[in-house]
């Protein structure tokens, strides 16, 4: 079978950075801490840079690093200026951009405008007024239901578990009005109706732009404006769902009223020069309502969690990547590519489960375990896949050392609000958020100077350090760097899908596709998601594979080879 797709005239002769670019998610409080105190900081990052510069990648885009409780780590803001002093102080993140830039790395910063913190000053202001007070018309307050109020105003659910609504106690002692939360009780959701809101989100952009910063991704972007009248929905929530329950929309996602927002936004930042970017974190199905994001007065990138979350077989990836890459073309913009991030499993554990068991939100020690070599083989075969593909690709911290999840985590050791608010039944998002190990054999494998780590890493990590991995040609990290400079020489992320080439038997045993990178060059991808190993075409030239070849030169069962063309 080979298909011929239509090849879309390119538009422009130089593209923007972010069309194409490879951009590396830090998680702050776990990838490099420079104190001492357990848990990762800027200086820490700003002392890596290099090592993600000879990484290959484009740009890093930094979870938040703002004032925080840090109730959920960071994506609970109490002042949107302000570094936390957890991690930093506000010189630190100028250091940090200006190094990045000097090496050549772009900055993106995380943005949170779906809720604040309880602790930010308009909440703290809206606990202390009256009912019907302008400071609370800045969240959404309102009356419960039942005869004294009793009863939460709708039957919405918390996408960590249990109610979007808290009563309050009014300044006068007497049990009051609720707040909805869509997360945990202290992100309160903000209203977006309140000409205020905007206001103050238009200026934090600024804020941070004025500051040197390449753009921003932009959490829960599918949440800020709610159905009037806050109908009804009683479904459970969960992270990265996007399902519409039958066609239905729920009435807290994916509203029409959120483009105009980003409308606005975009005009913000068209007046910066630098080719700034926004990419939105919207759980959001089919991928045509995705698309609407991404329209050419909108945003510029969203994530693609319908790869992320696509089996492992053949049929579902070519798929997903189908769908994925006509939708953009719809709208001009570049599709995105994702396999793993803060808030799901790591892909190199995800992928050792079976292709049709849900999504785990955690895996505990009380659960079937995944097999670690299976997880790895097939992760380092996806990431082949995803890192050929036109567009832009997000890694998240510690991938391109092939880490797994840390499955085992004492339960007393976790931190996520989900776990807690799901009374300890889910295990939740801590196992993907363990500290990076750096060195085999320092205390913490090098994350810090004293050994410590906000939450423990496993004794396997000591293989996965990237100093044992740097420099071993059969290792997850040299292969990254060799995925990466190839993809970078021979234009992929400029290039196009131009035929799928994959093995025409019954099983769809294969996927293969042929692409042009936007140098002429042509290359050929092949993932053998069969038992048996895949016979490569006579004379073909492998460039890299996730795995060796056996002795006769076939491609063995989970893995993925790029041939030139
Ligand atoms: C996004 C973040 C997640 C956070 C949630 C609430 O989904 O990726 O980590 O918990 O928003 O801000
Ligand atoms: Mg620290």
């Amino acid at each position: 079978m080979s298909t011929v797709l239509e090849r879309p005239v390119p538009s422009e002769t130089t593209s923007p950075w972010w069309r194409s670019a490879v951009i590396y998610q830090v998680y702050p409080r776990s990838f490099a801490d420079s104190d001492g105190d357990g848990v990762g900081d800027l200086p820490g990052i700003t002392s890596r840079l290099p090592y993600l510069a000879e990484l290959g990648v484009d740009a890093v885009w930094l979870s938040p690093i703002y004032r925080s409780p840090m109730a959920d780590a960071g994506y609970d803001v109490a002042d949107y200026r302000v570094v936390d002093p957890l991690f930093g102080s506000s010189q630190d993140a100028d250091l940090l951009i200006a190094e990045a830039h000097r090496l050549g790395l772009r900055v993106v910063l995380d943005l949170v405008p779906n809720h604040t913190s309880d602790e930010h000053a308009w909440f703290r202001a809206a606990l202390a007024a009256p009912v019907g007070s302008e400071e609370r018309s800045r969240y959404l307050f309102r009356d419960g239901r039942g005869e004294s109020g009793e009863l939460p105003p709708n039957s919405w659910r918390s996408v960590f578990g249990g109610p979007a609504w808290t009563r309050v106690t009014e300044p006068d002692g007497t049990p009051g009005q609720w707040y909805l939360h869509l997360f945990d009780d202290k992100q309160p959701d903000l209203d977006w109706t309140h000409p205020e809101v905007r206001a103050e989100f238009e200026d934090i952009l600024r804020f941070w732009l004025d500051r040197g910063v390449d753009g921003f991704r932009v959490d829960v972007a599918h949440g800020l404006v709610k159905a009037d009248g806050l109908p009804d929905w009683d479904h459970e929530q969960e992270l990265l769902d996007g399902s519409s329950h039958g066609g239905e929309r729920p009435p807290m996602w994916d509203q029409d009223g959120v483009h105009d927002i980003y409308r606005s936004w975009r005009r913000v930042l068209d007046e910066y020069d630098g080719d700034r970017m926004l990419v939105a974190e919207a759980w959001v199905e089919p991928a045509e309502r995705l698309a609407r994001y991404v329209r050419p007065d909108e945003m510029h990138q969203a994530f693609n969690f319908a790869f992320l979350s696509a089996g492992w077989r053949a049929a579902d990836l070519r798929a997903s990547i189908s769908d994925s890459l006509q939708a953009s073309a719809t709208v001009g913009a570049p599709a995105t590519w994702v396999l793993s991030n803060h808030d799901v499993v790591r892909h190199t554990t995800r992928l050792a489960l079976p292709p049709d068991a849900p999504r785990p939100n955690g895996i505990g020690a009380q659960d079937p375990q995944p097999d670690e070599q299976l997880g790895l083989r097939r992760g380092r075969a996806a990431s082949l896949v995803m890192l050929a593909l036109p567009g832009s690709a997000y890694l998240y911290q510690g991938e391109e050392l092939g880490l797994p999840e840390h499955t085992t985590l004492p339960d007393e050791t976790r931190q996520d609000p989900s776990w807690f608010r799901h009374d300890g039944t889910v295990a939740g998002r801590d196992g993907c958020r363990v500290p990076l190990p750096w060195h085999a054999d320092r205390p913490g494998f090098g994350f810090g100077p004293t050994g410590a780590s906000w939450l423990p890493q496993p004794s396997s990590f000591a293989r996965y350090a990237a100093d044992v991995q740097s420099g071993d040609p059969g290792s997850t990290l040299e292969l990254y760097r060799r995925a990466l400079r190839l993809r970078a020489e021979l234009g992929l992320g400029t290039g196009e899908l131009v035929s799928w080439d994959d093995a025409d038997d019954a099983d769809d045993a294969a996927l293969g596709f042929r692409l042009c990178g936007s140098t002429g060059a042509e290359l050929v991808v092949t993932t053998n998601f069969g038992a048996q190993p895949l016979v490569l075409p006579t004379g073909a030239q492998v460039l890299l594979s996730s795995a060796p070849l056996d002795d006769a030169g076939r491609l063995p069962a989970d893995a993925t080879a790029w041939l030139a063309g």
